[in-house]
């Protein structure tokens, strides 16, 4: 039992700056996800000890606002918002969550200007950015960003090139000024220990809270989630260098073959003549629109967009927020116990 309290006592010590930055018990953030993360899954994930972000994605301010003054009618704890970079009304929204005393802005989806992140600390909240590489991470400390997230590529939805194993080796050690998240493919709380044993402040998971019980998704999406192993969170192939793809990774469905023979239609009438090369960009790029909220809110897993990290074969039911991060914390728990009965073991 004394065993088990210390080793409690030292995750407790390895997550600490992650859980004062966050003002939470544990350090485990709730990555935002579009249509996802709302009121329910985020007041769940905070009300757990998290901490949860809610997803503004394209939401208006009048929309904004009204998701966060729910969420926090459903929660006294800390909760976050991710606002997209280049949402053309981003000064409004981060106005929205200043007026309304949001204690920590996450700014996703680009590199985020000087005046924003001044705007975000000058009103009295956090504001975190994502590294996807250590110049950038350096860059971004200097503009005033006071916390990071390094998203790996097994990550679901928007992803870089670079596995989070080699990320987190590239930039923990070098990074030592403010908080780092790691976040992509983790689904168990041994994985967040070795992180944090490298000097990461806590973690960030998307895939596991996506197919919890309070998550809103759709059952289908829930299901899929259930019914698919780790080979199955795929990125979304680009054919032609000449049009570019952001990666997305989710699960492999109909919708993706549609889209890459789709690129291939795009092409061949770009080459022929009977697009430009505008028009063939724009047809790909519009492809996706509307996609997530296809799967997430209609249950259309075969078209949609089943956005989903390599973790998802990790999903083995759809259990509530709060026994999903107790199993993390249990597990993290468990594995400094083992690690130091085999340090000690008699040779
Ligand atoms: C369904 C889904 C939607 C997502 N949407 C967003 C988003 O709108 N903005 C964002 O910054 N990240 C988004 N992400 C990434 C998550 O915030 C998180 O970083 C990621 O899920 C972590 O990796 P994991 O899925 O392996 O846990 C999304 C992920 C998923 C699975």
């Amino acid at each position: 039992m004394s065993e088990t309290l210390n080793a409690r006592a030292t995750l407790d010590r390895l997550w600490k700056p992650g859980c004062d930055f966050l003002g939470s018990e544990v350090a485990i953030l709730g990555g935002a996800m579009s249509w996802v993360s709302e009121r329910h899954l985020v007041s769940a994930i905070s009300n757990a000890g998290g901490f949860g972000v809610i997803a503004c994605g394209a939401m208006s301010p009048e929309r904004l606002e009204e998701e966060i003054v729910a969420t926090q009618a459903m929660t006294k704890r800390p909760f976050g918002v991710n606002l997209i970079t280049m949402h053309p009304q981003l000064d409004r929204l981060v106005d929205v969550c200043l007026a309304h005393n949001i204690s920590h802005i996450v700014l996703a989806g680009g590199v985020p200007n000087s005046a924003t992140i001044r705007k975000v600390r000058d009103g009295g909240a956090r504001a975190i950015g994502f590294a996807p590489a250590l110049a950038l991470g350096k860059r971004l400390v200097r503009m005033g960003i006071e916390a990071l997230v390094i998203e790996g590529s097994e990550a679901g939805g928007h992803v870089g090139p670079v596995s989070l194993t080699v990320l987190a080796q590239e930039i923990l050690p070098h990074i030592r000024d403010v908080p780092v998240f790691v976040a992509g493919g983790l689904g168990r709380g041994d994985a967040i220990l070795s992180y944090l044993e490298q000097g990461a402040a806590g973690a960030q998971l998307g895939t596991l809270f996506a197919a919890s019980e309070e998550s809103i998704a759709h059952e289908n999406f829930k299901k899929a989630f259930l019914r698919a192993n780790a080979r199955d969170a795929v990125t979304t192939v680009q054919l032609d260098e000449l049009f570019p793809v952001i990666p997305v990774r989710g699960l492999s469905n109909e919708g993706g073959r549609n889209f890459a023979r789709l690129q291939g239609e795009a092409l061949r009438k770009f080459q022929s003549g009977e697009l430009t090369k505008e028009e063939a960009q724009l047809s790909i790029e519009h492809y996706w629109a509307g996609a997530l909220r296809r799967a997430v809110i209609d249950g259309d897993v075969e078209t949609g967009s089943v956005m989903a990290g390599q973790s998802v074969g990790m999903v083995k039911e759809v259990r509530p927020v709060a026994e999903i991060i107790a199993t993390l914390v249990e597990q993290a728990v468990d594995a400094i116990r083992q690690r130091e009965t085999r340090i000690h073991a008699p040779s």
